[in-house]
């Protein structure tokens, strides 16, 4: 048996959990710096990193205190190595490798991407992640960061089809929502506002799926890009504006038809390469995957012999039940970092993930 005690900052959340074998989780706790960054219309590093230094003390002590355990029963402290802010980074690392030193602990460093897919597997049961049937598995990870389609074969080697070529959905979101002056951040208040709209009352492009009479170029199959939509929208916004008929049914049809597009792109493409891939399994996950519209559509599109995990909203947002999770599967192997270990702030190229039981980060 493992107890991990795992800690996130790799953005606005300072997250602390309790993690027992990989799946099952004691305690999850996530301080939002929500509030604080809500003036700005955006994260800033600097001030992300400040907050986090006030907040993981806490948000670890609750976190030992929900799972009622002491740092004596724990067996290693893993930590989000990157990617994202490095100054927010740092903290949680530095705050990580304290404990661990003081309490004669390995440190495991986590790579927050593969986090966010890991979010699908908790609370569960993880024969699915030995389970043959379950592979090849294709992970949709849509966060505030990221927007990439991951392919993982049954021996846990991995390879990334495509990725954002500029915003990622949940910026595309976020900037799109403030320019409708609805705030920060944009996904949730994009979905509350797009409830009861008209979804196709305006048409936003599709970028990069092949239509509007333009040829999709083959490495742009997987690939992703929400900068135009964005555009569109702007446009939009200035049209109606001069037109003076932005009342209460435009924004609810804006924001229908605006996330309905983005939503539309990535159901598209991920069904291209299940298609292409013969995938068994497709995960959703990251903050995006929140959304109720694109959890229906991806329920209601992916043929019936696909099996669908969408991770649980609380997993979906940025938290540390997901870092403590995988890192079960690097303490198994013994896979523990250094006390000099460093942040980064950029996803490396993804060869592999460590989670496949029985694959070959396993051996
Ligand atoms: O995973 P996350 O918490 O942080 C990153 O690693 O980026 O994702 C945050 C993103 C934000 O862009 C936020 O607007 C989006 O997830 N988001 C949503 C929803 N909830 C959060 N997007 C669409 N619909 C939601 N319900
Ligand atoms: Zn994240």
């Amino acid at each position: 048996m493992a107890l991990i005690l795992s800690l996130e900052s790799s953005c606005d959340e300072s997250a602390a959990a309790v993690v027992r074998d990989g799946c099952t989780v004691l305690a999850s706790e996530v301080a939002s710096q929500i509030a604080r960054h809500a003036p700005h219309g955006g994260v800033v590093p600097e001030l992300a990193a400040r907050e986090h230094l006030k907040a993981m003390l806490p948000v670890t002590e609750q976190a030992l205190r929900t799972a009622g355990v002491t740092l004596r029963e724990i067996d290693a402290v893993a930590v989000t190595q990157g990617p994202g802010l490095i100054p927010a980074l740092l903290v949680g690392i530095n705050f990580a490798k304290g404990v661990a030193q003081a309490n004669a602990l390995p440190l495991i460093g986590v790579n927050h991407f593969l986090a966010h897919i890991y979010g699908a597997f908790l609370d569960g049961d993880l024969a699915v992640l030995g389970a043959r049937e379950t592979y090849p598995l294709l992970a949709l990870v849509v966060s505030g960061g990221h927007t990439s389609l991951l392919l993982v074969d049954r021996n846990g080697a991995a390879r990334q089809l495509g990725c954002t070529l500029d915003d990622a959905a949940g910026e595309a979101l976020d900037k799109g929502a403030k320019l409708l002056g609805l705030g920060y951040p944009g996904g949730p208040v994009m979905q509350r506002t797009a409830e009861g709209g008209n979804a196709e009352r305006f048409e936003f492009p599709r970028p990069l799926t092949g239509g509007a009479g333009r040829a999709l170029a083959p490495e742009n199959l997987y690939n992703f890009s929400f900068s135009g939509i964005k555009t569109a929208l702007l446009y939009h916004v200035r049209k109606a504006e001069a037109a003076g008929v932005c009342d209460e049914a435009w924004l609810r049809d804006t924001a229908a038809g605006f996330q309905r597009a983005v939503v539309d792109v990535l159901v598209r493409k991920t069904l291209t390469a299940v298609k292409n891939h013969a995938v068994r399994t497709v995960v959703v996950a990251g903050g995006v995957a929140c959304n109720a519209e694109l959890r229906r559509m991806m329920a209601e599109k992916l043929p019936d012999r696909v099996k669908l995990r969408l991770a649980p909203p609380k997993y979906c947002t940025d938290n540390a039940a997901m870092v403590g999770g995988i890192a079960y599967h690097a303490w198994k192997r013994r896979d523990f970092a250094p006390l000099n270990m460093d942040a980064f702030a950029r996803l490396p190229q993804i060869v592999s993930v460590p989670f496949v039981v029985g694959g070959a980060g396993e051996e």
